[in-house]
Order: structure tokens, then sequence, then C-alpha cells
């Protein structure tokens, strides 16, 4: 029998794509090459299963020749670049790749709030410049991390693992929103406090964002938004580019309005605002939030490993729209 055909967006890891030949037709890009819409189309009519990144939008569009496509399984936790209704739509099965990034992308998170907090890149560039000629009792002096408040809004696995960090690790005081609250159980593990998005805002020494993108959360901080919050706060997104609207973050760290930013995501990525490359008061990463080698590797073999559990055995392991199953 014909093994089913399945296309790998992007490069990945030889030892996943080794794995993925042993049970399927495989169309790969290990050359990475950047397709167009037209471009991956036409790769995915005669496919039953793709193997996607954030990168790739996977629409009506993309899926016009697709008559076969049974499974789209995408390489992140987050699938806002999947018009979910319209795969379900057409009976295809989404999966994505919880858990396997939780803590890391929560080290991350922390990491990013550090970073800003205590303004390193920051110093990291005037010194590599060759501008540091003396110590100066005032020399990038930021704000502190431990016993602050640490405010999280999207308290989903993310979030949760960074309230942890801050409540247990730094002594912080963790308030959170979200659309549901936790549990009372849940709210005790991570030592969190439940409260309004405005007393969220008000309140937060350090502000992360982990809520998913979605048209309800374009925008959740934007100018109203970071009005209310203290002018000594920082503000980190390690969610998705779209939740803050960065032309007024760049404005509002401009006009020292926040103490800074720490960001992984950008409207319009890789494209970053240019106010927000023109302010010193902000770190800037190319959305690595995830990106550990045991993590990206977990990623890449849970995506792997819901491609071959569902095109070969019936059963996938993740799925995001499990109606499509019914
Ligand atoms: C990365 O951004 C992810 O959603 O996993």
């Amino acid at each position: 029998m014909s093994k089913p055909k399945i296309l790998i967006a992007r490069e990945i890891f030889p030892a996943v794509l080794a794995k993925l030949r042993q049970h399927f037709e495989v169309e790969d890009n290990q050359a990475d090459v950047c397709w167009s819409v037209e471009q991956l189309s036409q790769r995915l009519a005669d496919k039953s299963g793709v193997f996607a990144m954030t990168t790739e939008r996977i629409d009506a569009q993309v899926l016009s020749a697709a008559a076969q496509l049974k499974i789209c399984a995408n390489m992140a936790v987050g699938y806002n670049n999947i018009d979910v209704p319209a795969l379900t739509q057409r009976g295809i099965l989404v999966t994505n790749t919880p858990d396997v990034l939780t803590e890391t992308t929560a080290d991350f998170g922390f990491a990013l709030l550090m970073a800003t907090a205590r303004r390193i890149t920051e110093g990291e560039h005037f010194l590599r410049s060759g501008k540091w000629d003396r110590w100066k009792y005032d020399m990038f002096a930021g704000v502190d991390i431990h016993s602050t408040t640490l405010g999280i809004l999207g308290m989903g696995r993310i979030g949760q693992g960074i309230a942890r960090r801050g409540a247990h690790g730094f002594g912080m005081k963790v308030i959170y929103h979200n659309r549901s609250r936790l549990a009372p159980e849940q709210e005790a593990l991570c030592a969190a406090r439940y409260v309004s998005k405005d007393e969220l805002l008000a309140q937060s020494d350090h502000l992360v964002l982990v809520l998913p993108y979605s048209s309800a959360s374009h925008h959740a901080v934007g100018a109203p938004e970071l009005a209310l919050m203290k002018p000594t706060a920082t503000l980190v997104n390690i969610a998705r580019g779209g939740i803050v609207d960065d032309a007024a973050l760049a404005q509002a760290l401009r006009d020292k309005k926040l103490a800074g930013a720490g960001l992984d995501v950008f409207e319009g990525e890789p494209q970053v605002h240019p106010g927000l490359l023109g302010v010193s008061n902000v770190v800037l990463t190319p959305h690595v939030g995830s990106s550990s080698v045991p993590t990206r590797r977990a990623m890449a073999d849970l995506t792997a490993d819901n491609l071959i559990g569902f095109l070969v055995h019936g059963k996938a392991l993740t799925p995001v729209n499990p109606e499509v199953l019914r």
C-alpha cells in the first residue's frame, strides 16, 4: 500500500524528518524556502497532512486545492495562523503542541521580565559600544523584581508557570486577569489573586501578557490600557503580536509613561514597528519564547506524532477541533 503524502512547510530537525519518512511520502522544505500562498497551495493539492509552523497562514485560500487534506499539525501551542473554523468546515483536523513548551516558555517570560527590569540589554549595548569608561552611582538603575507585584493577563498553563516563578522564587505578590477565574486550588498553587483587568493594569509593577491572540484580544493593551499603568511598570509580551498596539506602546515608552518593555512578538513580525526600534528602554527578541533545544525538539516530535497518530493509527494526540473526529 502506498504511503500517505505529507508536506513539511519549513526546515525541521533531520531526525524528525527521518521519522516522518518511515510513515509518509514526504515533501520537505529543508532548504527553508519562503513559499508564496500559491506555491503552498499547489503543494497541498495532493497531500493528506501538513506539518505547519506559525509562519504559515493556513486558511480557505491556501486550502483551495487541498481536496485530500485531513490534518494540519501546527508546531506551536498558539494556532492563530490557522483559520480553525474554515478547516473544521472542511473536516480537517488541527493539532497544536500544548504542555511540552509550558515551563520553557515560562522561563523565557521571566528572563524577559528580568532583562527589562534590570536594563540588561541596554547595559550590554553600552558596554559593547565602548562607552564604558568608569562606574557611576546610577548607571542603568532599573526597577526591582523581588517583592513587587507581578500581573499576568491570560492565566493558562504558561501564565501559571510564570506566576509560580514570581511567587515562590522572587517573593512577588501575584495578581491575574483571565476570561475565567482559576479553581481555588490552582490559585493557591500560584499564590495568585484574581482582579479586574483595570485593577491588573493599575496595580502591576511587572505585567506579563500570555493570552491567545484572537479578534477579541486584538489590541487588548493599547493607549487607554497603557495610560492606566504605573510609570515605573514594565510590560512583557510573550503571547502574540497584535495583542499590544505597538505604535501606542512605542509612544508610551518614548514619553516615559512606562519604565520599559520586553517584547518577543510583534504586529506584522518579522517587521518591527520603527518606534520600538528607536527607544532604548525595550528588550526585543525574535519570537523565541519556546526556543530551547529540548523543547523545540519535543514540539517537533509532538507535531510528527500527531501526523503519524492520526494518518496511520486514526488517533491524534492533541487535537484543537476534536469535533471533526465525530
Ligand atoms: C509559539 O509562539 C507557540 O505558540 O508555540
